[in-house]
């Protein structure tokens, strides 16, 4: 079996290369390294090859072509949720026209896709009485990155009635792990994290009680497995269940490396949701998918992490 994965390089897709090496995949990884230079070593060392490709240049494409990938993973977009306010253009630029690009050659080589999507930023600031939120929460997006994630579910359903396209999408809560950057959407982990470890004072926007869905990497890692050959057609949230406020996820972050300093806060910031959180039931149904790793051992896993890292 042949797997491409977009964007290999990067924290989630790095990981996902190592599981489908692990699983005796022929792997290939398009990644333009605008984020993910620094993972290369770890992809030197599952023996896989990085394509130095955007996902917009046609080239992406004609590789996808030549290769006729089973599989395709697609996890290349610009994820930072502040760039994508500040320039709606380069955001849609990358996450709708990088992945019509993916989408039309997965679609030309009959190659299965599976995506990752913002189970965070597609439903916004959702009626209280949801959470934790399923697949059936209205759309809310409330930033250009969570329009572009919610529309790739349309073009999605698109392809597939116009092409056959067989693809599943992953909605993923707040990802964090080893590998993870400090700029990502649990980027807050890395960034208490690091600060903690060199005993530098650690900051909090607002009053520290909004909640995150914390789901870790090889947990998600299973769910795109999972959905390489189950859920056709379908959206999934993949997430805990359990909000976690910015407050605990410090404290827990603190005594793991050892601190007793309180945080500082600083006035919230604008925009920001006020809670997170995903049902998973449909994954567990169709996937046989369920988060394995409580908070707790992933967190301290992902300290011992960044202590290697400084
Ligand atoms: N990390 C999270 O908590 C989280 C949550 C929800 C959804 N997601 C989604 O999961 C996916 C992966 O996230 P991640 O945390 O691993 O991000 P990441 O930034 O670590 O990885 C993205 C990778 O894509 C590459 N890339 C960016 N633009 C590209 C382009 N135009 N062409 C080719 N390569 C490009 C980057 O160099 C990087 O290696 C993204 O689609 C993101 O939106 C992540």
């Amino acid at each position: 079996m042949k797997a491409l994965v977009t964007g290999g390089a990067g924290f989630i897709g790095s990981h996902m290369v190592d599981r489908l090496v692990g699983e005796g995949r022929e792997v290939r990884v398009i990644d333009n390294l605008s984020s993910g230079e620094q993972r290369l070593g770890f992809l030197k060392t599952a023996g896989v090859e990085v394509d130095r490709l955007d996902i917009r240049e046609v080239q992406s494409a004609k590789l996808i072509e030549s290769f006729r990938p089973d599989e395709i993973y697609h996890f290349a977009a610009q994820m930072d949720v502040r760039r994508s306010v500040v320039d709606p253009i380069y955001d849609a630029d990358v996450n709708v026209l990088g992945t019509l690009t993916i989408l039309g050659a997965a679609a030309k080589v009959g190659a299965r896709v599976i995506t990752a999507s913002s189970g965070g930023c597609i439903y916004g600031e959702a009626d209280p009485d949801r959470f934790p939120l399923d697949e059936q929460t209205p759309k809310n997006p409330d930033s250009p990155y969570g329009i572009t994630k919610s529309v790739m579910e349309d073009y999605l359903r698109f392809y597939k009635s116009v092409s056959g396209l067989q693809y599943a999408n992953l909605a993923l809560g707040n990802v964090y792990g080893p590998r993870q950057d400090p700029a990502g959407e649990a980027g807050v982990v890395a960034i208490f994290g690091l600060r903690l470890l060199k005993g530098e004072p650690c900051y909090i926007f607002g009053d520290g009680t909004q909640t995150r869905d914390y789901v870790y990497v090889g947990d998600v890692i299973q769910a795109f497995f999972a959905a390489s050959c189950k859920g056709e057609g379908e959206t999934f949230n993949i997430g805990t269940g359990l909000q976690t406020s910015v407050n605990d996820l410090y404290g827990i972050l603190a005594e793991i490396c050892g601190v007793d300093a309180e945080p500082e806060y600083k006035p919230a910031r604008a925009g920001e949701l006020a809670r997170s959180c995903l049902n998973s039931a449909k994954a567990g149904r169709l996937l046989g998918w369920s988060p394995q790793k409580n908070l707790d051992d992933g967190l301290a896993e992902t300290v011992e992490f960044l202590r290697t890292q400084l």
